[in-house]
């Protein structure tokens, strides 16, 4: 088994799935554990004290995630986003983005739940990461201490926030999942203050992800919805995407710099232009987040295979991808097994 990366065998970088879309966007979690238990993610009926996690063997070594990012990299990824669970709460993450920057051309990003934020920010920085996007559901201390379950205040998000804004891991992101009933009073106090900060807020439609978070479609707040209540306070104008395929429709603020977006996963599906592959803290690729299957990629580089039969496994799998859940849901696909978030990665 050779370190260095051989180069990619012909038509490989160009690999496309069945609908003709490429790997553009590598999602990596490298935690399967967080310490929030937000109800529409990890509720904690079901993430209790007993519920098994990976063990610390079965995760990727840094060294391994290396590889196979580079792998990816070779078969066109640009983007590499580290998620969890909480990727924070993986020990010295700084050094795996450290080898990451190294790999170049990259945007190298994390989403986080900011509450360590504060802490690492610094070190994330100067290891080489480029930007971060942070969860945050409400300003509102009550809201959001129901909403992650464990009590944690808004305040110490918000100071992981403006760390990062100031050790420069810009643009900043905030992303908030929007739930009926729960959280959908805090959309303008969210919109007002990530404004005059400047970062963008972008509003979540609640999803059925997983198997665990008892989704119901009444719950959901649709992305119209929720433009049309920030639209009545402050004036938006569409904004054109940053890329074919982008998760988020972008708005700006009329008169002003700064963007709002929402993710309307469930309203106004975006599986057409989807290019992103998820790979699972113990090494499962999966081609869509709501895959129920994952090709073991450990089993693979533990076996020793070589950078050559990891590209040749991968895209062989990429081309059998037909994956377009968000466009084919219905009442009937709600219930089928599924990976959870916490698990993918988001
Ligand atoms: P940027 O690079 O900043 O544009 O990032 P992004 O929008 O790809 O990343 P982010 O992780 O912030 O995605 C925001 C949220 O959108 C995720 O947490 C999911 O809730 C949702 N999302 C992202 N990718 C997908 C996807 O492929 N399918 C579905 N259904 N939802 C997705
Ligand atoms: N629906 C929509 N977004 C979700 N997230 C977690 N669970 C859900 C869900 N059920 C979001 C988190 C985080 C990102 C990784 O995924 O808020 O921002
Ligand atoms: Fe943790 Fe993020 Fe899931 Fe909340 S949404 S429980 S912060 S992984
Ligand atoms: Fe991509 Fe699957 Fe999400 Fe559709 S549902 S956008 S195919 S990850």
């Amino acid at each position: 088994m050779s370190g260095a990366i051989s180069k990619a065998p012909k038509n490989t970088a160009g690999v496309t799935d069945k609908f003709g879309r490429h790997i553009r966007d590598l999602r990596i979690s490298v935690a399967d554990r967080c310490n929030f238990r937000c109800i529409y993610c990890m509720p904690k009926e079901i993430f209790g004290s007993d519920y098994q996690f990976l063990d610390r063997k079965e995760l990727l070594t840094f060294e391994e995630i290396e590889r196979l990012a580079k792998v990816f990299v070779n078969l066109g990824v640009k983007k590499i986003r580290l998620t969890g669970g909480e990727p924070l709460v993986r020990r010295n993450l700084e050094r795996l983005v450290e080898k990451l920057a190294q790999i170049e051309g990259l945007d190298l990003t994390l989403t986080t739940n900011g509450s360590q934020l504060a802490r690492k920010a610094e070190a994330l920085k100067e290891a080489g990461l480029d930007r971060v996007t942070v969860s945050l559901d409400s300003m509102d201390n009550e809201v959001f201490k129901s909403m992650n379950d464990v009590g944690f205040p808004v305040e110490k998000v918000l100071a992981g926030i403006d760390e990062a804004d100031r050790v420069g891991l810009n643009p900043i992101k905030i992303n908030m999942v929007v739930k009926r009933g729960v959280n959908e009073q805090s959309i303008l106090p969210m919109a007002r203050y990530f404004k005059e900060k400047g970062h963008i807020l972008r509003c979540i439609e609640y999803m059925d992800v997983g198997h665990s978070n008892g989704w119901k479609l009444e719950e959901v707040v649709s992305a119209d919805e929720i433009v049309e209540t920030i639209n009545a306070e402050m004036p938006l104008e569409p904004m054109p995407p940053n890329y074919p395929g982008e998760v988020a429709n972008r708005w700006k603020y009329k008169g002003e710099d700064t963007e709002v977006g929402v993710i309307a996963s469930v309203t106004k599906p975006f599986c057409g232009g989807c290019t992103r592959a998820r790979i699972s803290a113990e090494g499962k690729l999966f081609t869509c987040l709501f895959a129920t299957k994952g090709q073991d990629l450990r089993q693979l580089l533990r076996e020793g295979a070589t950078d050559d039969e990891l590209t040749q496994a991968v895209s062989g799998n990429w081309r059998q991808r037909d994956d377009r859940y968000s466009e084919i849901r219905s009442s009937e696909t709600k219930d089928l097994p599924k990976v959870e978030m916490s698990y993918i990665g988001g």
